[in-house]
């Protein structure tokens, strides 16, 4: 694991930014993993920003992002769908055809899960995956469980990560309870792998992913066994990595 340490959530975000223009600019047909939440949204604008400056071309890029809320349709304004168009999608040249998020208003869980899984199979896995990290350490909304998960299925949330996301809606209620998300081991299966995270409140989940030991109480800490993962967090995230 590469840990850059960076002095703020900006500082954060351009580097993060940079690592993946660099990977579009050197593949421009590239395969990006995306993610949601809000660490990453500053990353997103300053794509943006470079796409609009005439330095960056998403034309040919295809993007499969990491998870969905289940029972909400790719238009409903808390869907990781529209998430990804208001905050990217609609300002760069990116062909929508190309884009991929996991189908939230499929009832039936193991065909939607099934469906997405072998799309990005098929496609060859993802060139470079963006990752948050939730507070208790999970990748997606793969939660500290008993085992590694595998494919794409669909995960029961935690009450932890049920009060994070609660903020982004108007009250707790509104959560949903379920999302489908792409497995640990479709996760892994990245080329490469770019973990960005911000804030002292997840100091914890970041020391644990980097330096405890491997295990799926910290879905994250798999990470320590890819081959090309670097994380670039701010100081107040590193607060317990001396
Ligand atoms: P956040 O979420 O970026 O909103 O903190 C990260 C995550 O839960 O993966």
């Amino acid at each position: 694991m590469r840990i850059i340490r960076c002095k703020d959530y900006a500082d954060m975000s351009r580097k993060a930014a940079n690592i993946i223009s660099a990977q579009v600019i050197m593949k421009p047909h590239a395969r990006l993993g995306l993610a949601t939440g809000t660490t990453p949204i500053g990353a997103y604008q300053q794509l943006i920003e470079w796409y609009e400056k005439g330095d960056l071309d998403f034309s040919e890029v295809s993007t499969y992002n990491l998870d969905e809320y289940r029972g909400l349709s790719h238009d409903d304004p808390q869907s990781y769908h529209y998430f990804m168009c208001k905050n990217l999608f609609d300002h760069v040249n990116i062909d929508l055809a190309r884009t991929h998020v996991p189908d939230g208003s499929d009832p039936d869980a193991q065909a939607a899960c099934a469906s997405y899984d072998a799309l990005v199979k098929e496609a060859g896995y993802t060139d470079l995956q963006l990752l948050g990290i939730g507070n208790n350490g999970h990748i997606g909304f793969n939660e500290p469980d008993d085992a590694f998960s595998k494919g794409t299925h669909c995960v029961d949330l935690t009450e932890s990560t049920i009060q994070a996301n609660s903020r982004l809606f108007e009250s707790i209620d509104d959560v949903p309870r379920q999302a489908y998300t792409m497995g640990v081991q479709t996760i892994m299966r990245a080329r490469a792998i770019l973990v960005i995270a911000s804030g002292a409140a997840k100091a914890q989940a970041v020391y644990d992913m980097c330096f405890g030991p491997v295990t799926p109480r910290v879905p994250a800490s798999i990470l320590q066994l890819h081959t090309n993962c670097t994380v670039i967090a701010d100081e107040a995230a590193l607060g317990l990595c001396s």
